[in-house]
């Protein structure tokens, strides 16, 4: 971490910036870039470069990099593609650090190869990349402008890395409007070398950026994501618009746990595990920013409404549930709290109903009695413009109260009504105060604030490890390969259960009646007969199949009439033996899987299994490895979770071993590069103590030998 700290430095806070095809002609963009560097006030030395020389804005024009007498630690790169390649070498005569390069014309329209040899030059010459195809960089630190996006840039303490050059040029602009400040906004384009995770590494030890902002379309390097994410939101929120579906996600759909994927579900599932707050839209994700930095952290889950207007306090309740926020329902001390402010016809239950007739002084004192009491963690306040509403008023009480209470609780605020009301709404934002307009941006914006709480509140936990039999499994594989199979039939997927200790039903296969009691005693009743035959596919249609035998008498019964059947149907077929089974008990039928995401690495998923699990996709998916506390975090997100715990009287299911073999399947994969996908549906859960049983187990290994 410290040497990417080390080096990215300079890419926010050069020592020197060359602008190479800095123009001289007005509407270039090689003269906005130099334009805004200058305007923006850089305080370091700024180098426009083009071979015509002369002056621009004031400042010398070098004919050449190599003429440039001073450090240059950032050169901006404003020529045609064909000329970024001479650019770079330039560059590294000069030992600049990173280039960034503006022009378009390489990978994204299929020029590909232009864009690995100029990033190949580059990496060997110690030369880090941003782009090609990107608006630049700003970074408030230095008060550096390298964009030639929008001149006036308010400097504050968001930062925004983004992937869309048009959607990061309108932000500038749109953050203005919105009164977010940044500390640092930068496009990563084409992704040549530099990436997200590369900034997102260097934002999080930041102490400027006290929040990050991501735009992401495809992800490119998951796992390092995955990883950098996880100690980023530990530090500071992280905001994630995802737009955009990689096609990689298709790729393994194969199995279940491939199809079922739908790259977003992943990434979504992901994203949670990381504890990134993932807003829908750009607005949704500003309206967080801007009050995620500056807003106090909740000291608790118990949350207050207090209102001027039933509707809105229950819609507001609504919201909570949605942006799972708990209210506080400690009765005793709500009513307590708030007795001498509350009309007998209001009411002290959560949300706390002041009445549409409540004057501001009477809003105000119940304002102050939830600041004050230690119970309630967060305030949230409802302004509905009745006949006795006075938003100016309202505006002043919220103005004063949050400056005083700031320091102690989040208190969030919205406003309803007219233009006055808007007015209002207006006025507190430009004063940084949290207000919204809709009880359902003011509750969002809640939740993504007790999304932060949680995630730095919950303690980091080391990943799950299991004993897993490599070797056996190797074997397994190794024959499926010597084969010239691509997957694993049903035996030998049992061998690799078994490597791991995941219990799948028992089964043997006799050669004489006193050998079919045997196995059927040591398996236990009722067991299943089958005839193993090549020569018999349809085993039922030959009379090659008893069920639920109970005891010694009905299996020897059975074993007789199985083999009589079975000559009977097919005179000459060679009979192997027959096959004793544990006969399956039902359970709860859950679907258990690991694969090899081609965007994120090993991830798991788990499930409401059985037949109907592409109709419900009631599954939930997590990157691996996992600890304990995750992998039961993960069974308790799907919808069917209650019927784990027992409805209706039920006992409690086997949760524990539900996580043992999402553990267990997800190390199988992990220890054994070849295979890219297991699935496990259904996983019977039985009761809890006894277990689960792998009914079914699919494994796929990948196309190429080499993995
Ligand atoms: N060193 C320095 N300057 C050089 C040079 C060299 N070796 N060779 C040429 N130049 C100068 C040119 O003379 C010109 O300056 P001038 O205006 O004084 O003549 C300047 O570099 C730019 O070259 P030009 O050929 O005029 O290109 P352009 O300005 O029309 O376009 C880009 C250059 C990079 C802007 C264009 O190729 C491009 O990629 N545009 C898209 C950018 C974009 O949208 N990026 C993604 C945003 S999200």
């Amino acid at each position: 971490m410290k040497g990417n700290q080390d080096s990215m430095k300079y890419l926010f806070e050069p020592r020197g910036i060359a602008v190479i095809g800095a123009s001289q002609t007005p509407g270039k963009i090689g003269y906005k870039v130099v334009e805004n560097i200058v305007t923006g006030g850089y305080r370091e030395k700024v180098y426009p470069i083009n071979p015509k020389g002369g002056e621009m804005l004031g400042l010398s024009v070098y004919k050449q990099i190599a003429d440039v007498d001073g450090t240059i630690d950032v050169a901006v790169v404003v020529v045609p593609a064909e000329l970024v390649y001479g650019a770079l070498e330039e560059c590294a005569k000069k030992n600049v650090k990173f280039a960034i390069i503006i022009t378009s014309g390489f990978a994204e329209v299929g020029n590909v190869a232009e864009e690995r040899r100029i990033t190949r030059f580059a990496r060997d010459n110690n030369i880090r990349i941003i782009g090609p195809n990107v608006f630049g960089v700003y970074s408030a630190v230095s008060s550096l402008n390298a964009t030639f996006g929008p001149g006036d840039v308010t400097a504050g303490n968001v930062a925004i890395i983004t992937q869309s050059g048009a959607i990061g040029i309108a932000m500038i602009g749109k953050t203005k409007v919105e009164g977010i400040g940044l500390s640092a906004m930068i496009s990563v384009g084409n992704k040549s070398d530099v990436d997200e995770t590369d900034l997102l590494e260097y934002l999080t030890f930041q102490d400027d950026a006290k929040v990050v902002l991501m735009y992401l379309e495809g992800i490119k390097s998951g796992e390092r994501l995955v990883e950098v994410l996880r100690k980023a939101t530990r530090k500071k929120p992280i905001v994630v618009i995802k737009s955009g579906r990689s096609s990689r996600g298709a790729q393994a759909a194969a199995s279940h746990t491939g199809s079922l994927a739908g790259e977003d579900k992943v990434f979504d599932d992901i994203a949670r595990q990381c504890g990134v707050i993932r807003a829908e839209g750009i607005q949704e994700a500003l309206n967080w920013c801007k009050f995620l930095a500056d807003s106090p952290m909740p000291t608790g889950e118990d949350c207050v409404i207090i209102t001027n207007g039933g509707g809105i306090g229950v819609l507001t309740a609504d919201a909570c549930e949605k942006y799972n926020i708990s209210l506080s329902d400690e009765v005793a001390d709500l009513k307590k709290t708030f007795e001498d402010v509350m009309p007998s016809f209001g009411s002290a239950k959560n949300p706390i109903d002041l009445t549409g007739g409540a004057s501001p002084e009477e809003y105000d004192q119940a304002l102050v009695a939830a600041l004050r009491n230690e119970n309630i963690d967060a305030v949230a306040c409802l302004g509905c413009q009745t006949g006795s509403f006075d938003a100016d008023r309202f505006a002043k009480i919220a103005e004063e109260r949050y400056a005083q209470y700031r320091p102690v609780k989040p208190i969030v605020f919205s406003l309803f009504g007219g233009e006055e009301v808007e007015r209002s709404i207006a006025k507190l934002k430009e004063k940084g105060i949290p207000v919204f307009a809709d009880v359902y941006e003011m509750t969002a914006f809640l939740g993504a604030l007790y999304r932060d709480y949680r995630n730095k509140s919950v303690p980091s936990a080391e990943p799950a490890r299991v004993d897993i039999d490599i070797a056996s499994i190797d074997a397994a594989v190794a024959r499926a390969r010597a084969d010239g199979r691509y997957f694993l039939l049903a035996q030998e997927a049992q061998e690799v259960m078994r490597a791991a200790a995941i219990a799948i039903p028992q089964s043997r296969i006799a050669h004489s009646p006193d050998e079919a009691v045997r196995y059927a005693e040591e398996i236990g009743y009722p067991v299943v007969m089958k005839v193993v035959s090549k020569d018999i596919i349809h085993k039922s249609d030959a009379g090659g199949v008893a069920l639920e035998l109970v005891d010694r008498k009905e299996v020897l019964d059975a074993y007789e009439a199985i083999m009589r059947n079975c000559r009977n149907y097919k005179a000459d077929a060679l009979i192997e033996g027959i096959q004793v089974d544990e006969m399956i008990q039902s359970g709860v039928e859950t679907i258990v899987g690991a694969r090899q995401d081609g965007a994120f690495g090993p991830t798991v998923m788990f499930g409401l299994g059985g037949v109907y699990v592409e109709v419900l996709k009631d599954i939930a998916f997590r990157a691996f490895p996992l600890s304990r506390e995750a992998t039961l975090n993960m069974i308790g997100q799907i919808d069917s979770y209650p019927l784990l715990l027992g409805v209706r009287g039920e006992a409690r299911k086997d949760i524990d071993e539900v996580a043992n073999t999402i553990i267990k399947v997800g190390w199988i994969l992990c220890s054994c590069d070849a295979i890219s996908d297991i699935e496990i549906n259904p996983l019977a859960v039985y009761d809890h103590g006894e277990g689960v049983k792998a009914v079914d187990v699919r494994i796929l290994l990948r196309e190429s030998e080499e993995a």
